[in-house]
């Protein structure tokens, strides 16, 4: 017997707790509506009055008031509803005139797992019972009045056990499925049968001449053919009482059918190249059972290119294709005529393997005006080649005049020629340079006439006009809101916690939205039962945060504190944004990183779901634990004591630990500061934010245009200049936060306006040395503040220094006093 095996699948254990109160609770909170008592079944009338109904079951078991059908509840959707919440259980018991189960009986009961019908008259199943009840596991009809029952009105579930005995079963063919099915369960339920004369007999014994399982078998029992070619295939059939013969295939080929007795062959001509991997199946069914033989054809054929697109800009750039063949082809490109030699930064890579296709990339790792070209594929195998070409332009020959020092490659570490530049700062280059360069000796001339202010200047520096968005319309860090559209933030956008910030390049990650190729990443989805709401942490332009609870996220807690985003509008682009978002985020991990637990997508309000620090922003808590706490604390006796020199260095030092992770895998951050950053237990510090701190800290940001604002306080002068953000602008940024660290949160020239900050940092003007802070520590920092973006420290070099000055704090601090 081929459709089932005995006993194998356990039952599984019903679901756990109350889930889907959590989930109800959830938008108790989120909606605001209030809801009655805690009864799953909404309301007493849902429970048909001769039955009594708990949330785990619909129980029909009184012999006074009988039923004969099934209960039907009040509406469908409550069926639907109820049989969600928990693997449910319906048990009818001693009902005398319950005698059948009918096609439609549970139709709605979707979710059924349970199914008792005991001590009642059951005398009649349908074939098309179960047909809407794919779940269900576990059967007892014990006590009935079965004569028979058919194995087809189960071969589309997975049961797992059932419960026959009791039934006055007849000891015949169509019986002989239960003997088969469940083998020594038989025995220990002490099933028998009852024989023509009235005798009744264990089931396990019953043997029956003229009744035996099916066979089937498919001859030959492997096709490799080339295309183009024929075959035939013969399946031969056995079985008592003669099997019924069905082949199934989805074929392109030809073919033609030829049944005689327990024989039937299978004719195919012209093979096409379409059915390689294609599934053909003979299946011989009786009443006793079905058992089914199948073979996979494998067509051999050329390599056939079947798409060569356009270079795409992505984290890598990408010069998509899609091609199959038979055996796999070899693969070779060519640009301009020249072999392309593979390596770490050009590459061939198969992304996704459908049944006849791979689909992949030719990946680029920062390609320059070098790689454009024409770009031939060649695919190759023994029975054929293929090849296909397209244009791919990566760049234009960029910095005619340029200054050339500025290069620094982030990738080798060592100072280049070629400009590592992302895709999109090419075009922004030609477009900008020009007004950005006129913008800045317009200032310097400002700078040079200017009259009375703190630094000689009369007026308000210009070198960020108003409308210079538009010289550099996806180097900017938007304010209106956290997921703005796709189009308007550009491709390169990211977020770490939850601000949103620009992304020049990753290439731990590859997705084109447009095209098949799938990704490697996977996003973990997190079931929104499993999130219950606690209370919310803040608002942001892109929705609210709260801290909640979560169940089954980490196999050794039952729940864990998280906090949770959530997006309150829900456009297409947002959407896409928000997904795009979140697997970026899961390539992200990193112990300085904050963590990204996964979305919950089941229904709007979409969410993300962040690891909860406990302390908030690292800006709140340096301001919570300096000279000023007291001012802060508002009342509060407890005073907190202030951070020491060696705390301090070892928050520094985990901030320059994400950032050289940050830079490994090529993420510019743009807008690190102590505001963006997080503290948990034990001074555990992490990069990741709340998503607030435009909102909370608006006055670290200076607002150009409508809706770009820009932490002009953290940035280099090439930032301010250029807009040009790299990892050594991020070194910079990590330099002020040391100085933020080190005099416990101040606003970095606190004392200045922000056309006064512009000007001096322009003016190659860095901050001076907190009060509290060792010697080392600000070289440090003038490290991170050289001019010239390649004279800086480089992340590793901060991180190692950090981490060494730490360790030996304690005599540092001696020498302090
Ligand atoms: C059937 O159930 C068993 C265990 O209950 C499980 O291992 C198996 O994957 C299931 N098969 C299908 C087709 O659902
Ligand atoms: C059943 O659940 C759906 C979705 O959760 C909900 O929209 C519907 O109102 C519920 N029906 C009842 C009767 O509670
Ligand atoms: C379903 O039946 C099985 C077997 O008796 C039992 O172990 C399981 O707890 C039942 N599940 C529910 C939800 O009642
Ligand atoms: C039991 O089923 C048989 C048919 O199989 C029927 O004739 C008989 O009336 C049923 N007995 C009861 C008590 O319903
Ligand atoms: C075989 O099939 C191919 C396309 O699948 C068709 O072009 C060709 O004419 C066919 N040959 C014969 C002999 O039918």
């Amino acid at each position: 017997m081929s459709v089932w095996t005995p006993g194998s699948g356990a039952l599984s254990s019903p679901g756990r707790g109350s889930g889907s109160w959590r989930c109800w609770w959830w938008w108790v909170v989120v909606i605001g509506v209030s809801v009655g008592s805690g009864d799953p079944w909404m309301s007493a009338e849902a429970c048909p009055s001769y039955c009594t109904c708990s949330s785990t079951r619909i129980s029909c078991v009184d012999p006074e008031r009988g039923i004969n059908a099934f209960p039907v509840l009040q509406s469908e959707a409550e069926m639907e509803n109820i049989t969600d919440l928990y693997p449910p259980t319906v048990t009818i018991a001693n009902q005398g005139s319950f005698s059948s189960i009918n096609d439609k009986d549970l139709h709605y009961y979707k979710n059924l797992r349970n199914l008792t019908v005991t001590n009642s008259r059951l005398t009649y199943v349908s074939k098309l019972a179960f047909q809407n009840n794919i779940k269900i596991q576990y059967l007892n009809l014990k006590d009935n009045n079965l004569s028979s029952l058919s194995w087809r009105i189960f071969r589309h579930l997975n049961m797992s056990y059932m419960i026959l005995a009791g039934n006055p079963l007849h000891c015949s063919c169509e019986n002989m499925w239960m003997k088969l099915w469940l083998g020594e369960e038989a025995d220990n339920q002490e099933l028998r049968c009852i024989e023509d004369g009235g005798v009744r007999k264990l089931l396990s014994r019953l043997t029956l001449p003229n009744c035996e399982v099916p066979m089937a078998t498919l001859n030959p029992s492997k096709v490799t053919l080339m295309e183009g070619k024929h075959v035939d295939l013969s399946c031969t059939t056995s079985g008592v009482p003669s099997p019924e013969l069905i082949w199934n295939m989805a074929l392109v080929s030809n073919y033609e059918i030829e049944t005689s007795g327990q024989i039937s062959v299978l004719r195919l001509s012209n093979l096409s190249s379409l059915d390689h991997n294609s599934k053909i199946s003979c299946t011989a069914e009786n009443i006793v059972g079905e058992k089914e033989s199948a073979l996979m054809l494998d067509i051999l054929f050329p390599p056939k290119i079947t798409k060569l697109t356009d270079a795409i800009p992505d984290h890598h750039w990408c010069i998509p294709f899609s091609m199959s063949g038979n055996p796999k082809p070899e693969l070779l490109w060519y640009q301009d005529d020249t072999l392309v030699m593979e390596g770490k930064f050009i590459v061939t890579m198969i992304h996704d393997v459908t049944e006849r296709e791979f689909h992949g990339c030719l990946q680029l790792d920062s390609p320059t005006h070098l790689n454009n070209g024409r770009y031939k594929l060649v695919a190759t195998n023994k029975y054929g080649t293929d090849t296909k070409e397209v244009e791919a332009h990566f760049m234009t020959k960029p910095w005619e005049e340029a200054d050339k020092d500025n290069y620094y490659d982030p990738f080798t570490d060592a100072p280049t020629t070629e400009p590592p530049e992302d895709g999109v700062a090419v075009y922004v280059v030609v477009g900008i340079a020009a007004v950005a360069f006129t913008g800045f000796l317009l200032m310097l001339v400002i700078l040079k006439f200017g009259g009375n202010s703190k630094f000689g200047i009369k007026g308000p520096s210009s070198v960020i006009s108003n409308d210079d968005d538009s010289a550099s319309p996806l180097h900017h860090v938007s304010n209106g809101s956290n997921t703005p559209s796709s189009s308007e933030m550009g491709p390169d956008a990211v977020i770490i916690g939850m601000t949103k910030i620009p992304v020049i390049e990753n290439p731990q990650y590859f997705r084109n939205t447009n095209s098949l190729l799938k990704t490697n990443t996977f996003v973990q989805h997190i079931k929104r039962h499993n999130i219950v709401l606690k209370r919310e942490l803040g608002e942001g332009a892109f929705g609210k945060v709260f801290l909640a609870e979560c169940y089954n996220l980490s196999p050794d807690q039952e729940k864990i504190l998280v906090a949770v985003k959530t997006l309150k509008e829900a456009s297409e682009n947002a959407r896409k944004d928000f997904h795009r978002e979140a697997e970026l985020l899961t390539n992200l991990q990193h112990e300085h990183i904050v963590t990204f637990y996964g979305v919950c997508v089941e229904s709007d309000p979409l969410i993300m779901v962040f690891e909860y620090m406990k302390h908030g922003d690292l800006n709140k808590f340096l301001r919570a634990h300096g000279p000023d706490a007291v001012l802060m604390s508002e009342g509060q006796n407890t005073r907190p004591v202030e951070l020491t020199q060696s705390q301090m260095l070892h928050i520094a030092q985990q901030i320059a630990s994400g950032m050289v992770y940050l830079a490994s895998q090529h993420f510019v951050h743009r807008d690190l500061a102590t505001r963006n950053c997080l503290v948990g237990e034990n001074l555990l510090v992490k990069i990741g934010d709340f998503g607030m701190s435009r909102d909370v800290y608006s006055t670290d940001y200076y607002r150009v245009g409508g809706h770009t604002m820009l932490p002009i306080r953290w940035m280099p002068p090439e930032s301010i200049m250029y807009r040009k953000f790299t990892t050594e602008s991020d070194v910079w940024s990590l330099g002020v936060v040391l100085w933020e660290i080190f005099t416990y949160g101040k606003q970095p020239w606190y004392q200045l306006s922000n056309n006064e900050v512009i000007e001096c940092i322009t003016q190659g003007r860095v901050l001076q040395r907190p009060r509290t802070c060792l010697k080392e520590v600000y070289d440090l920092m003038l490290g991170c503040w050289q001019r010239e973006p390649h004279m800086r420290l480089n992340i590793k070099e901060i991180h190692c220094l950090l981490l060494n000055l730490a360790k030996a704090s304690p005599v540092y601090l001696d020498i302090l006093g």
